[in-house]
Protein backbone atom coordinates (compact mmCIF):
# COMPACT_ATOMS: atom_id res chain seq x y z
CA UNK A 1 0.00 0.00 0.00
CA UNK A 2 1.40 3.23 -1.01
CA UNK A 3 0.31 7.18 -1.69
CA UNK A 4 1.21 7.37 -5.16
CA UNK A 5 3.78 10.09 -4.67
CA UNK A 6 4.42 11.83 -7.45
CA UNK A 7 1.16 13.53 -7.28
CA UNK A 8 0.37 15.13 -4.10
CA UNK A 9 -3.55 14.89 -2.71
CA UNK A 10 -5.59 18.31 -2.26
CA UNK A 11 -6.09 19.78 1.54
CA UNK A 12 -8.64 18.67 3.21
CA UNK A 13 -9.48 19.86 7.01
CA UNK A 14 -9.57 23.68 6.98
CA UNK A 15 -7.88 24.39 3.97
CA UNK A 16 -11.11 24.57 1.91
CA UNK A 17 -12.57 27.12 4.20
CA UNK A 18 -9.64 29.30 3.58
CA UNK A 19 -9.36 28.95 0.28
CA UNK A 20 -13.04 30.08 -0.18
CA UNK A 21 -12.70 33.36 1.14
CA UNK A 22 -8.89 33.85 -0.60
CA UNK A 23 -10.19 33.19 -3.91
CA UNK A 24 -9.80 36.19 -6.28
CA UNK A 25 -11.79 37.66 -9.72
CA UNK A 26 -12.86 34.34 -11.55
CA UNK A 27 -11.30 35.62 -14.51
CA UNK A 28 -8.74 38.90 -14.80
CA UNK A 29 -10.97 41.64 -16.30
CA UNK A 30 -8.75 42.12 -19.25
CA UNK A 31 -11.24 40.97 -22.69
CA UNK A 32 -9.79 38.66 -24.53
CA UNK A 33 -11.53 37.81 -27.31
CA UNK A 34 -11.79 34.52 -29.46
CA UNK A 35 -10.17 34.26 -32.64
CA UNK A 36 -13.45 33.95 -35.34
CA UNK A 37 -11.89 31.80 -37.16
CA UNK A 38 -13.05 28.90 -35.11
CA UNK A 39 -17.11 28.80 -34.89
CA UNK A 40 -18.92 25.87 -33.40
CA UNK A 41 -21.09 23.26 -35.90
CA UNK A 42 -22.75 20.75 -35.04
CA UNK A 43 -21.45 18.22 -37.27
CA UNK A 44 -17.85 18.23 -35.53
CA UNK A 45 -20.58 16.01 -32.69
CA UNK A 46 -18.68 12.50 -33.85
CA UNK A 47 -20.10 9.04 -33.91
CA UNK A 48 -17.70 7.01 -33.29
CA UNK A 49 -18.76 3.68 -30.94
CA UNK A 50 -17.96 4.38 -27.16
CA UNK A 51 -15.62 1.57 -25.06
CA UNK A 52 -17.65 -0.72 -22.24
CA UNK A 53 -17.27 1.23 -19.34
CA UNK A 54 -16.02 0.33 -15.30
CA UNK A 55 -19.25 0.30 -13.44
CA UNK A 56 -19.07 1.25 -10.08
CA UNK A 57 -19.53 -2.05 -8.67
CA UNK A 58 -15.60 -2.34 -9.48
CA UNK A 59 -14.83 0.39 -7.91
CA UNK A 60 -16.68 -1.37 -4.59
CA UNK A 61 -19.46 0.84 -4.11
CA UNK A 62 -23.31 -1.14 -4.29
CA UNK A 63 -26.09 -0.34 -6.06
CA UNK A 64 -28.15 1.09 -3.35
CA UNK A 65 -25.47 3.85 -2.59
CA UNK A 66 -26.03 4.95 -6.30
CA UNK A 67 -28.91 6.85 -7.65
CA UNK A 68 -31.52 4.88 -9.69
CA UNK A 69 -35.44 5.35 -11.00
CA UNK A 70 -37.36 2.70 -12.28
CA UNK A 71 -35.46 3.45 -15.75
CA UNK A 72 -31.84 2.63 -14.46
CA UNK A 73 -29.17 2.24 -11.63
CA UNK A 74 -27.17 5.26 -12.83
CA UNK A 75 -23.83 2.84 -12.48
CA UNK A 76 -21.32 4.39 -14.71
CA UNK A 77 -17.62 4.82 -13.16
CA UNK A 78 -15.33 5.73 -15.71
CA UNK A 79 -15.43 5.07 -19.71
CA UNK A 80 -11.94 6.00 -21.35
CA UNK A 81 -10.49 7.07 -24.25
CA UNK A 82 -13.98 8.10 -25.17
CA UNK A 83 -14.23 10.45 -28.60
CA UNK A 84 -16.94 13.20 -28.64
CA UNK A 85 -16.07 15.32 -31.51
CA UNK A 86 -14.34 14.52 -34.57
CA UNK A 87 -10.87 15.85 -35.95
CA UNK A 88 -12.05 19.04 -37.20
CA UNK A 89 -13.81 19.67 -34.00
CA UNK A 90 -10.97 18.48 -31.70
CA UNK A 91 -8.79 21.36 -33.70
CA UNK A 92 -11.28 24.06 -33.49
CA UNK A 93 -11.55 23.05 -29.78
CA UNK A 94 -8.25 23.26 -29.10
CA UNK A 95 -7.43 26.56 -31.21
CA UNK A 96 -10.18 28.52 -29.01
CA UNK A 97 -9.33 27.01 -25.51
CA UNK A 98 -5.48 28.17 -26.82
CA UNK A 99 -7.00 31.66 -27.40
CA UNK A 100 -7.95 31.98 -23.52
CA UNK A 101 -5.09 30.54 -22.14
CA UNK A 102 -4.08 34.40 -21.10
CA UNK A 103 -7.15 34.43 -18.91
CA UNK A 104 -6.12 31.35 -17.16
CA UNK A 105 -5.37 32.09 -13.12
CA UNK A 106 -2.79 30.11 -11.13
CA UNK A 107 -4.36 28.21 -7.81
CA UNK A 108 -2.28 26.31 -5.31
CA UNK A 109 -5.83 24.54 -4.27
CA UNK A 110 -5.96 21.59 -6.93
CA UNK A 111 -5.04 22.48 -10.30
CA UNK A 112 -1.99 24.77 -10.88
CA UNK A 113 -3.47 26.91 -13.60
CA UNK A 114 -7.15 26.95 -14.92
CA UNK A 115 -9.86 29.16 -16.30
CA UNK A 116 -13.43 28.32 -14.94
CA UNK A 117 -16.59 29.30 -16.41
CA UNK A 118 -14.97 29.42 -20.00
CA UNK A 119 -18.23 28.60 -21.90
CA UNK A 120 -19.32 32.15 -20.94
CA UNK A 121 -16.24 33.80 -22.34
CA UNK A 122 -16.05 31.85 -25.62
CA UNK A 123 -19.20 31.56 -28.42
CA UNK A 124 -18.31 28.20 -29.30
CA UNK A 125 -17.59 26.48 -26.14
CA UNK A 126 -21.21 28.19 -25.35
CA UNK A 127 -22.85 27.03 -28.56
CA UNK A 128 -20.89 23.18 -27.87
CA UNK A 129 -21.79 23.01 -24.91
CA UNK A 130 -25.69 23.53 -25.24
CA UNK A 131 -25.87 21.67 -28.49
CA UNK A 132 -28.66 18.95 -28.71
CA UNK A 133 -26.59 16.34 -30.60
CA UNK A 134 -23.90 17.16 -28.12
CA UNK A 135 -25.94 16.49 -25.05
CA UNK A 136 -27.42 13.63 -26.48
CA UNK A 137 -24.27 12.14 -27.33
CA UNK A 138 -22.90 12.49 -23.62
CA UNK A 139 -26.37 11.72 -22.43
CA UNK A 140 -26.07 8.70 -24.50
CA UNK A 141 -21.93 7.57 -22.98
CA UNK A 142 -23.89 8.17 -19.47
CA UNK A 143 -26.86 6.41 -19.75
CA UNK A 144 -28.70 9.25 -18.05
CA UNK A 145 -29.87 12.47 -19.13
CA UNK A 146 -27.80 15.40 -19.06
CA UNK A 147 -26.72 19.02 -19.17
CA UNK A 148 -24.75 21.92 -18.59
CA UNK A 149 -24.37 21.97 -14.46
CA UNK A 150 -26.17 24.39 -13.53
CA UNK A 151 -23.38 26.21 -11.21
CA UNK A 152 -22.31 28.00 -14.43
CA UNK A 153 -18.75 28.64 -13.12
CA UNK A 154 -18.01 25.05 -12.75
CA UNK A 155 -19.44 23.73 -16.47
CA UNK A 156 -16.40 24.63 -18.32
CA UNK A 157 -12.89 24.80 -17.06
CA UNK A 158 -10.11 25.05 -19.36
CA UNK A 159 -6.71 23.28 -17.06
CA UNK A 160 -3.45 24.45 -18.49
CA UNK A 161 0.07 22.93 -17.66
CA UNK A 162 3.63 23.92 -18.63
CA UNK A 163 7.10 22.29 -17.61
CA UNK A 164 9.38 24.99 -18.01
CA UNK A 165 13.17 24.55 -15.91
CA UNK A 166 12.29 27.77 -14.16
CA UNK A 167 9.05 27.11 -12.68
CA UNK A 168 7.80 24.46 -10.34
CA UNK A 169 6.38 21.66 -13.07
CA UNK A 170 2.23 22.27 -12.96
CA UNK A 171 -0.11 19.27 -11.46
CA UNK A 172 -3.22 18.11 -10.87
CA UNK A 173 -3.33 16.95 -7.04
CA UNK A 174 -5.22 13.80 -5.99
CA UNK A 175 -8.84 15.00 -5.52
CA UNK A 176 -12.60 14.65 -5.90
CA UNK A 177 -14.86 17.10 -8.14
CA UNK A 178 -17.93 18.34 -6.59
CA UNK A 179 -19.47 17.29 -10.01
CA UNK A 180 -20.86 13.53 -10.69
CA UNK A 181 -20.87 13.61 -14.46
CA UNK A 182 -17.15 14.67 -15.71
CA UNK A 183 -15.55 14.76 -19.31
CA UNK A 184 -12.09 15.25 -19.08
CA UNK A 185 -10.73 15.82 -22.92
CA UNK A 186 -7.37 16.45 -23.77
CA UNK A 187 -6.56 18.89 -25.98
CA UNK A 188 -3.10 18.81 -27.11
CA UNK A 189 -0.84 15.87 -28.80
CA UNK A 190 0.93 13.98 -25.96
CA UNK A 191 4.08 14.23 -28.12
CA UNK A 192 3.74 17.65 -26.97
CA UNK A 193 4.60 17.23 -23.19
CA UNK A 194 5.81 14.95 -21.08
CA UNK A 195 4.67 13.98 -17.69
CA UNK A 196 0.97 14.80 -17.57
CA UNK A 197 -0.48 11.74 -16.93
CA UNK A 198 -4.51 11.39 -16.09
CA UNK A 199 -4.77 9.01 -13.29
CA UNK A 200 -7.25 7.31 -11.08
CA UNK A 201 -8.14 4.96 -8.53
CA UNK A 202 -10.03 1.99 -8.99
CA UNK A 203 -11.88 1.89 -5.51
CA UNK A 204 -14.14 3.61 -2.75
CA UNK A 205 -13.35 7.02 -2.13
CA UNK A 206 -12.88 6.10 1.73
CA UNK A 207 -10.66 3.53 0.81
CA UNK A 208 -8.17 6.39 -0.90
CA UNK A 209 -8.78 8.54 2.07
CA UNK A 210 -7.46 5.82 4.59
CA UNK A 211 -4.38 5.36 2.68
CA UNK A 212 -5.68 1.67 1.13
CA UNK A 213 -4.09 2.00 -2.40
CA UNK A 214 -2.73 -0.47 -4.19
CA UNK A 215 -0.40 0.03 -6.93
CA UNK A 216 -2.61 -2.09 -9.27
CA UNK A 217 -5.67 0.29 -8.23
CA UNK A 218 -3.60 3.04 -9.84
CA UNK A 219 -4.45 3.12 -13.64
CA UNK A 220 -3.56 5.37 -16.27
CA UNK A 221 -6.22 6.79 -18.37
CA UNK A 222 -5.46 6.24 -22.03
CA UNK A 223 -5.47 9.28 -23.67
CA UNK A 224 -3.69 8.93 -26.87
CA UNK A 225 -4.00 11.63 -29.34
CA UNK A 226 -5.74 15.37 -29.22
CA UNK A 227 -9.31 15.07 -28.56
CA UNK A 228 -9.48 11.37 -26.21
CA UNK A 229 -11.22 11.76 -22.93
CA UNK A 230 -12.00 10.40 -19.94
CA UNK A 231 -15.88 10.57 -18.66
CA UNK A 232 -16.26 9.72 -15.09
CA UNK A 233 -18.29 9.70 -12.04
CA UNK A 234 -15.62 12.46 -10.31
CA UNK A 235 -17.46 13.12 -7.27
CA UNK A 236 -16.81 9.53 -6.36
CA UNK A 237 -13.05 8.15 -8.18
CA UNK A 238 -9.96 9.91 -6.88
CA UNK A 239 -8.48 11.20 -9.88
CA UNK A 240 -4.93 13.60 -10.33
CA UNK A 241 -2.22 14.71 -12.76
CA UNK A 242 0.96 13.84 -12.85
CA UNK A 243 3.44 16.79 -13.05
CA UNK A 244 4.60 18.09 -16.65
CA UNK A 245 7.79 18.23 -16.63
CA UNK A 246 8.14 19.85 -20.44
CA UNK A 247 5.91 21.01 -22.93
CA UNK A 248 2.44 22.26 -23.00
CA UNK A 249 -1.00 20.39 -22.22
CA UNK A 250 -4.23 21.34 -22.18
CA UNK A 251 -7.39 19.88 -21.01
CA UNK A 252 -11.19 20.69 -20.85
CA UNK A 253 -12.92 19.75 -18.25
CA UNK A 254 -17.02 19.94 -18.88
CA UNK A 255 -19.53 19.02 -15.90
CA UNK A 256 -22.63 18.18 -16.19
CA UNK A 257 -26.25 17.58 -14.36
CA UNK A 258 -28.86 14.70 -14.60
CA UNK A 259 -32.29 16.59 -13.36
CA UNK A 260 -33.78 13.17 -12.40
CA UNK A 261 -31.32 13.01 -9.62
CA UNK A 262 -30.82 16.52 -9.06
CA UNK A 263 -31.33 15.38 -5.26
CA UNK A 264 -28.22 13.17 -5.36
CA UNK A 265 -26.25 16.32 -6.59
CA UNK A 266 -22.46 15.66 -4.61
CA UNK A 267 -21.55 18.98 -4.70
CA UNK A 268 -21.28 21.04 -1.33
CA UNK A 269 -21.37 24.71 -1.03
CA UNK A 270 -17.39 24.54 0.68
CA UNK A 271 -16.09 22.60 -2.30
CA UNK A 272 -17.34 25.18 -4.81
CA UNK A 273 -16.34 28.21 -3.08
CA UNK A 274 -12.78 26.80 -2.54
CA UNK A 275 -12.99 27.50 -6.10
CA UNK A 276 -15.03 30.12 -6.72
CA UNK A 277 -14.79 32.04 -3.40
CA UNK A 278 -17.90 32.73 -1.57
CA UNK A 279 -20.20 35.61 -3.11
CA UNK A 280 -19.47 34.38 -6.72
CA UNK A 281 -20.35 30.83 -5.49
CA UNK A 282 -24.12 32.09 -4.01
CA UNK A 283 -25.98 32.52 -7.23
CA UNK A 284 -24.81 29.02 -8.93
CA UNK A 285 -25.68 27.52 -5.26
CA UNK A 286 -29.35 28.91 -5.60
CA UNK A 287 -30.05 27.54 -9.50
CA UNK A 288 -29.06 24.32 -8.11
CA UNK A 289 -30.78 24.11 -4.92
CA UNK A 290 -33.75 26.52 -5.69
CA UNK A 291 -36.92 24.30 -5.71
CA UNK A 292 -38.01 23.53 -8.83
CA UNK A 293 -41.61 22.18 -10.36
CA UNK A 294 -40.56 20.34 -13.61
CA UNK A 295 -37.08 19.46 -12.96
CA UNK A 296 -36.07 19.33 -16.34
CA UNK A 297 -38.22 22.02 -17.56
CA UNK A 298 -36.41 24.64 -14.94
CA UNK A 299 -32.91 23.37 -14.91
CA UNK A 300 -32.66 23.90 -18.35
CA UNK A 301 -33.98 27.37 -17.84
CA UNK A 302 -31.11 27.55 -15.16
CA UNK A 303 -28.12 26.36 -17.20
CA UNK A 304 -29.47 28.36 -20.43
CA UNK A 305 -29.74 24.53 -22.01
CA UNK A 306 -32.39 22.66 -24.47
CA UNK A 307 -34.33 20.27 -22.27
CA UNK A 308 -32.86 16.84 -22.55
CA UNK A 309 -35.33 13.58 -21.10
CA UNK A 310 -35.48 10.36 -20.64
CA UNK A 311 -37.83 10.26 -23.61
CA UNK A 312 -35.37 11.94 -25.73
CA UNK A 313 -32.33 9.95 -24.37
CA UNK A 314 -34.79 6.47 -25.73
CA UNK A 315 -35.41 8.14 -28.77
CA UNK A 316 -31.83 9.00 -29.76
CA UNK A 317 -30.74 5.39 -28.67
CA UNK A 318 -33.52 3.82 -31.05
CA UNK A 319 -32.51 5.90 -34.07
CA UNK A 320 -28.58 5.37 -33.84
CA UNK A 321 -26.53 1.94 -34.16
CA UNK A 322 -25.70 1.14 -30.34
CA UNK A 323 -22.75 3.69 -29.43
CA UNK A 324 -21.52 1.18 -26.91
CA UNK A 325 -19.55 -1.35 -28.05
CA UNK A 326 -21.21 -4.87 -27.99
FE1 LIG B 1 -11.21 16.81 -11.17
Amino acid sequence: MRQPTAIPKFSTGLNPLLASFKQGPLRRRTRVMEQLSATWDSSFVASDRFPEPLRMGEFGYRDDELPHSNRVIDDLAMATPVRLLDARGSAALAEVCRSLEPLALGSSFIISRRLRGADLLSPFLYNMLRDRSFLLRISRLAGVPLIPHPVRSAAAQINYYSGEPDKSDEIGKWHLDGMDYVLSMLLTDPAEFDGGEFAYFVGRRDAFDRGMIADADVRTAPLHAAGDAAFFRGSHIYHGVSPVTSGHRMVLTLSFFCPSFAAHDSNTFLHVASDDGVPKTVPGWLRLKWPTRNPFRDYALRSGSPVVTWQDLEEADARTVPARAA
